[in-house]
């Protein structure tokens, strides 16, 4: 069985100039292979100073103990700020830890029922768009999937299908702004010199205000629902009327607007990806669907029986740890550190890769196969524990991490009971890091109907 699609690594040595230039390209193939046996890299240029870390002692430490110490750089966020304002994605300290305290009860396992109705429905909408499409002709599978998750994000948010004239109009809008957005990318995720991140383009300014403008009128229309008291019982709904815990305050309808803009990023273009390489991941392993095919046909479609859905987590699982949607995630230093006896000095960019981590050789056997069974193996655990972050972890851990999950096995599950999926010979899918983790040409694949 051939290995799925990799990034083929850079030299070894190459000159700053070529890096850099590398590194806007694709940050993955920017890398060397060493970094898939490294416990830490350092990458020193005239702009930044920044330490790769995939030791787990060290993960731990900006994760999980220390992570005040550890914010997000102010820098990270420039290039999202026009569209994402001061959204939890973005801030730190008391006003995101306020922020997190409104969200996180809206996300909790237990409200997830709440959700599995629109899930369910965004799943069989999904089969019915592709019916036209399943006739054995090579299909674009990446549209296809940010259509499905954008339409699981509407209803779930606010009820409305992605039919809905301001839902398509959002999501328009949210793709014009990803083309006009040169730097939505990771390389503006990493510190670059001054001037980088302020290149906003008057287009993607002019975009950003669009959408915001879009997103407002549903929280407003929403607000007014709440105060008639016939609101539906939905994301949006639970999120305006929870107070702080702490301090009583809700969320003004601007700072919602915030929340929303980054919900409907954070969430739509990650589940996206893992749904497109999640299919071309199956389509390339025939036996692999054909069994998830079988237990997706099994399913009832309860919320109560969503964990008899286990091979299709687990394909999910491995689909996450081949190609995590958030490659690396980047913090920065506030005092000097020692990491690997190394010393730091403040403001030094600390670079978590996901990417790096789960594919590293001393976490994991065959790292760079497709193994979806490897999930029900005991040595998997410890792997699992040190080395799979996809949803990050500690308190800034992704809050739609539950959510995410049962949606990808709703969707597949509703897919591959009524499709089959096959690649298109000699069309292999090379995947770059842009927002997500993407293919640089798309990802086709022949669709037909199961008899
Ligand atoms: C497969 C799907 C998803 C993946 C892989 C994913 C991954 C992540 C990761 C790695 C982070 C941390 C980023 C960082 O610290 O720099 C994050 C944060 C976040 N995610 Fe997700 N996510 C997914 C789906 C969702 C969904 C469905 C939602 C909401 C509807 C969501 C909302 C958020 C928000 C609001 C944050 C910011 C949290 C904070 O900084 O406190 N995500 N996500």
């Amino acid at each position: 069985m051939s290995l799925p699609p990799k990034p083929v690594p850079r030299a070894p040595r190459v000159s700053l100039w070529r890096h850099l230039r590398l590194f806007r390209a694709d940050i993955l193939s920017a890398q060397p292979a060493r970094l898939y046996r490294a416990w830490m890299a350092e990458f020193r240029t005239p702009f930044f100073r920044s330490v790769l870390v995939n030791d787990p002692a060290l993960l731990r430490c900006v994760l999980k103990e220390r992570p005040r110490d550890f914010p997000k750089s102010d820098r990270i966020g420039a290039g999202l700020r026009p569209l994402l304002g001061a959204s939890v994605f973005l801030t730190n300290g008391p006003l995101w830890a306020h922020q997190r305290r409104i969200i996180d009860p809206a996300f909790e396992r237990g409200r997830l029922k709440d959700s599995f109705g629109a899930m369910r429905a965004a799943g069989d909408a999904a089969v019915t768009r592709l019916a036209p499409l399943a006739g054995g002709r090579a299909v674009e599978i990446e549209p296809f999937a940010s259509h499905a998750a954008a339409d699981v994000i509407f209803r779930t948010l606010f009820s409305i299908p992605i039919e809905h004239g301001t839902a398509q109009a959002t999501y328009r809008e949210f793709h014009a702004h990803q083309r006009s957005q040169p730097l939505l990318n990771l390389a503006a995720f990493v510190k670059g010199p001054g001037w980088m991140p302020r290149l906003h383009s008057r287009k993607t300014r002019a975009t950003a205000r669009r959408i915001r403008g879009l997103i407002a009128g549903l929280v407003a229309e929403r607000a007014g629902r709440i105060e008639a008291g016939d609101a539906p019982r939905d994301l949006a709904t639970r999120i305006m009327t929870t107070p702080d815990p702490e301090t009583g305050a809700r969320f003004s309808r601007e700072e919602m607007v915030d929340q929303v803009a980054i919900f409907f990023l954070a969430g739509h273009e990650t589940s996206a990806s893992t749904l497109g390489w999640t299919l071309y991941l199956l389509a390339t392993h025939p036996g692999i669907q054909e069994r998830a095919a079988a237990e997706a046909k099994a399913f009832s479609g309860a919320f109560s029986e969503l964990s008899k859905l286990k091979l299709i987590r687990d394909i999910t699982r491995e689909t996450l740890r081949l190609y995590p949607p958030v490659p690396m995630m980047v913090r920065e230093t506030t005092r000097p550190e020692r990491f690997r006896s190394r010393a730091l000095g403040r403001g030094t960019q600390v670079v978590l890769s996901p990417w790096h981590l789960h594919r590293h050789e001393r976490f994991w056997q065959d790292p760079d196969a497709f193994d979806p069974d490897r999930w029900s193996r005991e040595e998997t655990k410890e792997s699992a524990r040190r080395a799979f972050l996809p949803f990050s972890a500690g308190p800034r851990v992704c809050p739609g991490a539950g959510f995410a999950m049962a949606e990808a096995a709703v969707l597949l599950a509703a897919l591959l009971s009524r499709y089959r999926f096959a690649p298109v010979e000699g069309d292999v899918p090379v995947p770059v890091a842009h927002l997500t983790v993407r293919s640089q040409a798309g990802i086709r694949l022949r669709v037909t109907e199961r008899r």
